[in-house]
């Protein structure tokens, strides 16, 4: 049974799947930490009974808010770190003291549409197919290896929240899957490739 830490900003849906998923995957979310008081993904964790922690990240420098996030992560055993809807950039020293242990989830079929307003620009390039991926994370934003992608199509028409939502909803069935793969130590990060094993 691994320990898994996750971080997240916002309303923490992606959380929810990972927590729903939990009682029948060799993985238990130990602690939810967000750099965001009151958001949305505290509260769920807390109604699933798992600890959660705020870390503000005001008036501290980028390598000092990570110390404290990598004390706190190690201090609680956690073995595994998913990112979910965390809206902070990481440290590469980080992203390389945590390499192949952790992960994150994009709203797109990476490495098309890294960053932020993903479905604005895909809707605008008038694609056909859009989607999402869980990757290992490296120092460069969105460049991790790919773990896993789920497609789903772009209807014409569509609004950038239709779009979000349809995304979403694989999103949900997405991250649960990869992180058992991780956690099942099936995928493995290896000289910068996601390795299955
Ligand atoms: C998701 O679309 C995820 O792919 C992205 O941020 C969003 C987070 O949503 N990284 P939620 O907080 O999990 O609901």
């Amino acid at each position: 049974m691994k320990k898994v830490g996750v971080l997240v900003s916002g309303r923490g849906s992606n959380l929810g799947a990972l927590i729903a998923a939990q009682d029948k995957a060799p993985y238990r979310i130990v602690l939810v930490i967000s750099n965001v008081e009151g958001a949305g993904g505290l509260a769920r964790a807390a109604d699933a009974g798992i600890s959660t922690l705020v870390i503000p990240h005001k008036g501290k420098t980028r390598e000092e808010f990570d110390a404290e996030l990598d004390t706190t992560l190690r201090a609680a055993g956690v073995e595994i770190v998913c990112l979910a809807g965390f809206m902070r950039i990481l440290s590469d020293g980080f992203a390389r003291a945590w390499e192949g242990k952790l992960i994150n989830i994009h709203p797109s079929l990476l490495p098309a549409y890294k960053g932020t307003r993903v479905h604005e620009r895909v809707l605008e390039a008038g694609e056909t197919q859009s989607g999402a991926s869980v990757h290992f994370v490296v120092p460069k934003l969105d460049a991790g290896p790919v773990i896993a992608q789920a497609s789903v199509p772009v209807h014409p028409g569509d609004s950038p929240e239709a779009l979000a939502a349809r995304v979403l909803a694989v999103e949900h069935r997405l991250y649960p899957a990869a992180l058992r793969l991780v956690a099942e130590d099936k995928v493995r990060m290896e000289k910068g490739l996601a390795v299955f094993v």
